[in-house]
C-alpha cells in the first residue's frame, strides 16, 4: 500500500506525525466535529500499513471540542459525500460487494490492536458512533472530564460495524453493552471510567500531558517483551488456563533466547 502525504491527509481531515517511537494520528476537521468518511477509514488503513518500524505507541486524538461526531451525516443524504457517494447510492451493489466496502473501512480500525504497538485514544467531548468505535479500536483510552460516549447507530437504523461491538462487550459486559447500544444513550466520563471505557479521567486541559505520561511509561519496558506480553494477554480470553500456560511457555522460551543471544 502506498504512503500518504500530508497534503492528501489534510484534504481528508487528518494529520499524522511521528516523533521517535510515538506516532500521533489527529482527526483534524474540528469545524465538523471530526466527522469521518470512507476516505478517513481508507487513510487510517494506509497509515497502519506504512507505520514506521520504530513506532511503538500510536496516539489517536481529535482536534477541537469533540473527539469525533462519527460518520459524516452527508452519507445519509441523497447527494452523499462528494467523490464517495451515499448509503443510498451504494444500494445497487450486491451484498458481497457492500460487505467488502465495510471490510475495507474496518481495516482502518483493526490494525490499532497489533501486538507490536500500543494504541491510545485521547478522548475529549463527544465520541459518537464511528467516533466511539475508533476509541474502542484502541488498546487504551485516556478521557478528558468532558468526554461523552454514544453508540448512536441503532438510533439511526444501523448496527455498529466499525469493529466496536467486541471491545465494547469485552469491557462493559453483555448486559450493559445491550443497554447502552439499544438506548443509544450518552455515557459521560465519570460513568465511562466506572464501566472501564477509560483507563483514567483527567481535566480537559491536562489530556495531552496525561497521554504523553502514559506513553512514556509504556515505553519504559523492553519492546520484544512488551510485544510478546501484549500478544499473550490478547489471547488469554480465548484460551483455557492450561492453554494459556502453554502459550506463556512458548513466548518465554523465545524471550530467553532473544535475551541471552544478545548478551
Ligand atoms: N457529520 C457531518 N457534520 C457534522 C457531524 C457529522 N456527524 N456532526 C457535527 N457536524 C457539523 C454540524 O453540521 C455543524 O456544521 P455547520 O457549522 O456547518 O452547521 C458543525 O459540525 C458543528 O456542529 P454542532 O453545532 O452541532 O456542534 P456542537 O458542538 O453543538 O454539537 C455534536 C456536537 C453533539 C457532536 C453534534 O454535532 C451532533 O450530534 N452531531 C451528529 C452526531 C451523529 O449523529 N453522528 C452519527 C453517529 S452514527 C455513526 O457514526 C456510524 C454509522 O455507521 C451510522
Amino acid at each position: 500500500m502506498e504512503t500518504i502525504d500530508a497534503a492528501e491527509l489534510a484534504e481528508i481531515g487528518l494529520r499524522f506525525e511521528v516523533d521517535g517511537e510515538i506516532a500521533t494520528i489527529t482527526l483534524d476537521r474540528p469545524d465538523k466535529r471530526n466527522a469521518q468518511t470512507f476516505a478517513t477509514w481508507r487513510a487510517l488503513a494506509r497509515i497502519g500499513e506504512n507505520l514506521p518500524g520504530q513506532v511503538r505507541i500510536v496516539v489517536v486524538e481529535g482536534e477541537g471540542p469533540s473527539f469525533s461526531a462519527g460518520i459524516d451525516l452527508r452519507m445519509f443524504t441523497p447527494e452523499g459525500v462528494p467523490g464517495q457517494g451515499s448509503f443510498a447510492s451504494n444500494l445497487s451493489r450486491d451484498d458481497e460487494s457492500m460487505e467488502q466496502a465495510v471490510a475495507t473501512a474496518q481495516q482502518g480500525f483493526l490494525w490499532l490492536r497489533r501486538p507490536d504497538i500500543v494504541s491510545i485514544a485521547a478522548v475529549q467531548g463527544h465520541a459518537i458512533g464511528a467516533g466511539f468505535q475508533l476509541a474502542l479500536a484502541c488498546d487504551l483510552r485516556v478521557l478528558a472530564d468532558d468526554a461523552k460516549f454514544c453508540m448512536k447507530e441503532p438510533a439511526l437504523g444501523l448496527v455498529p460495524d466499525l469493529t466496536g461491538t467486541k471491545p465494547l462487550v469485552d469491557l462493559v459486559g453483555l448486559p450493559r453493552a445491550i443497554e447502552m447500544c439499544l438506548t443509544a444513550r450518552t455515557v459521560e466520563a465519570k460513568e465511562a471510567l466506572e464501566l472501564r471505557l477509560g483507563e483514567l479521567v483527567v481535566p480537559r486541559g491536562e489530556l495531552r500531558q496525561a497521554v504523553r505520561d502514559l506513553a512514556a511509561a509504556l515505553l519504559s519496558t523492553d519492546r520484544g517483551a512488551a510485544t510478546a506480553t501484549k500478544r499473550l494477554l490478547q489471547g488469554a480470553q480465548g484460551r483455557s488456563l492450561e492453554e494459556q500456560a502453554a502459550a506463556e511457555r512458548r513466548e518465554q522460551v523465545q524471550r530467553m533466547k532473544a535475551l541471552f543471544a544478545r548478551g
